[in-house]
């Protein structure tokens, strides 16, 4: 099974990442950082058709297996994370044989917060948009793991939840 790791944090060697480099200590995947591409806000007329999200779309849909890493940023997924979501709607207009091409495949998330309290407090809601857009794409959505950083290294509670997670996405 191919496995992708998406990072959308808007810095590079931050929280999300260190989760990010523990999961890929764990497991073999591909790791690609949004932070890396120009993807502007999606455009109803397509004139962005010329940035960088076609050509790493076109690469995502390769995978079996995607799994967006993001902080939590306001209560939901990093802007950088919703822009790369919203123009996978041009997936859907434009370039519709890459869209396809995520039928049958697998999503998977894994947030980071700052702290437990208000990690789960949230969780639900948080993973709506990841759980619903995965069926609406014909994905199947293997499930999340919440993580949250409040000193500099990852707490064995939140190395057992990733654990879990691990378990579960690979079988
Ligand atoms: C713009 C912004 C908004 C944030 N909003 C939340 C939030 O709603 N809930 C939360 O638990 N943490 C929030 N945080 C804290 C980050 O989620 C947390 O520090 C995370 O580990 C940062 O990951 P990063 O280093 O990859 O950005 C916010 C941080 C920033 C910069």
């Amino acid at each position: 099974m191919e496995i992708l790791i998406l990072q959308g944090s808007a810095r590079k060697n931050g929280n999300t990442n260190k989760i990010v480099n523990y999961i890929q200590e764990k497991i073999d995947c591909d790791f690609t950082d949004l932070k890396d591409y120009i993807i502007s806000n999606y455009d109803y007329n397509s004139r962005n058709r010329e940035d960088d999200f076609l050509p790493l779309i076109r690469e995502v849909v390769e995978y079996d297996l995607i799994i967006f890493a993001t902080p939590i940023y306001w209560y939901s997924m990093s802007g950088i994370m919703k822009t790369f979501f919203d123009r996978i709607t041009d997936c859907l207009k434009i370039e519709k044989e890459t869209g396809r091409k995520l039928r049958g495949k697998s999503m998977a998330m894994v947030s980071c917060g700052s702290d437990k309290d208000s990690v789960l407090a949230i969780s639900a809601a948080f993973e709506m948009p990841f759980r619903e857009s995965a069926f609406y794409l014909g994905m199947e959505y293997k499930g999340s793991a919440y993580t949250w950083l409040d000193t500099n290294d990852i707490s064995e509670e939140v190395t057992q939840n990733l654990d879990t997670f691990i378990d579960k996405i690979t079988k």
